[in-house]
């Protein structure tokens, strides 16, 4: 029989993405989502893409009752993939009771309700920013935490916790968190990609909407950091391989092959890029300019980042396969059908 796999934050960048690869591996998918960050329509792509719409709900996590409507209508949910969550570090310094809110209150909702209707499994989101600026490169997972730059970088912090002090109580709980690098580009069908609302805060968005003329001028933030051209260096993920990851992710807590109740993994690439890198490539692989100036360093940003992959790779069986050229051009395809 199919399982059933929840995901919240289906219609967002990396949840849609995830949805795809779920229902190619032959998995039912339910897609929640407030659409506070990401477009309806996105369903119909999905539909485009793999022939199958998913079972759709809008509500908001923080709504409990509308949550645990779903989970009874629903029934045999076989696991989560949790999503849904607010994601902008510059807004969470100004708002971060929202961020609290939202990214907190969401996950013990979930928590609550997968302990009361028997659904064992749940993937969460997390992020590299919980290593903040390491001492030593590449991170590995053992790598310590530091203190977190921002209340969204916290929530990360406090759900990897919330999620190991759960799985410890209630062993019937098993957890997987994913620390994301840097996700970019977009599936080759050019249907779904990121989607952010008003001026992006990411480096991507940024440079396809600078190469579409929809921004006028990138900014590059820093160009006196300790790196070999001086601008700050990312570990870059392609969006459908951090998908595959969930995929890979589920597999393993439906059968049981995880070592210990909450598992966590770095996902990213291994490599590190700089910012003009990042550009440079851009704009050899698309054979477009980007018109970009340098500036002063953006506060909070780390010098550094980039992933040490190898327990990802022997425990979960997953590696990136796709390297900067492809995010690149991937994201250019996705940028020139957005209207
Ligand atoms: C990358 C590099 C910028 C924009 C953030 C979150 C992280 C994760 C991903 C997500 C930096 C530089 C950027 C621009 C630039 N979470 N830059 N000009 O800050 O590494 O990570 O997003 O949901 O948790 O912290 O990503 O893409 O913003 O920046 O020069 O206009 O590009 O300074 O060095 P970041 P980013």
């Amino acid at each position: 029989m199919q399982k059933k796999i929840l995901v919240t934050g289906g219609t967002g960048y990396i949840g849609s993405h995830t949805v795809v690869e779920l229902i190619k591996e032959g998995f039912e998918v339910v897609v929640i989502d407030n659409l506070s960050n990401s477009k309806v329509e996105v369903l119909d792509k999905i539909e485009k893409i793999t022939g199958t719409k998913p079972v759709f709900y809008q509500f908001d996590l923080c709504d409990f009752e509308r949550l645990e409507a779903c989970f009874k209508k629903e029934g045999n949910i076989s696991s989560i993939i949790h999503f849904a969550a607010s994601k902008a570090v510059g807004e969470s310094v100004e708002k971060p009771l929202l961020y609290y809110r939202n990214n907190l209150q969401s996950l013990v909702n979930l928590l609550e309700l997968m302990r009361k209707y028997h659904v064992p499994d749940i993937v969460f989101s997390s992020s590299c920013t919980v290593y903040g600026q390491p001492d030593k490169l590449p991170v590995t997972e053992s790598t310590p935490y530091q203190i977190a730059e921002s209340p969204y970088g916290n929530t990360k912090q406090i759900g990897e916790e919330i999620l190991k002090d759960t799985c410890k109580a209630h062993s019937e709980i098993k957890s997987i968190a994913l620390r994301y690098f840097n996700p970019v580009g977009a599936h080759e069908s050019a249907l779904i990609g990121e989607l952010p609302l008003g001026t992006p805060n990411n480096l991507v968005p940024f440079i396809t909407q600078t190469a579409a003329g929809i921004r006028e001028q990138l900014s590059v933030f820093g160009s006196d950091y300790n790196t070999p051209d001086g601008t700050a260096v990312r570990d870059y993920i392609h969006v459908v391989d951090l998908a595959k990851a969930h995929v890979i992710s589920v597999k393993r807590l439906l059968e049981n092959l995880n070592k210990s109740n909450f598992e966590f993994f770095n996902i990213g690439t291994g490599n590190g890029y700089s910012v003009l890198q990042t550009i440079q490539t851009f704009e050899r692989v698309n054979g477009v300019k980007v018109n970009y100036k340098l500036v002063d360093r953006r506060p909070g940003d780390i010098e550094q980042i980039f992933a040490d992959t190898s327990f990802a790779n022997k425990e979960l069986g997953w590696k990136a396969e796709k390297g900067l050229e492809e995010m690149m051009s991937s994201a250019w395809k996705w940028q020139q059908t957005v209207k």
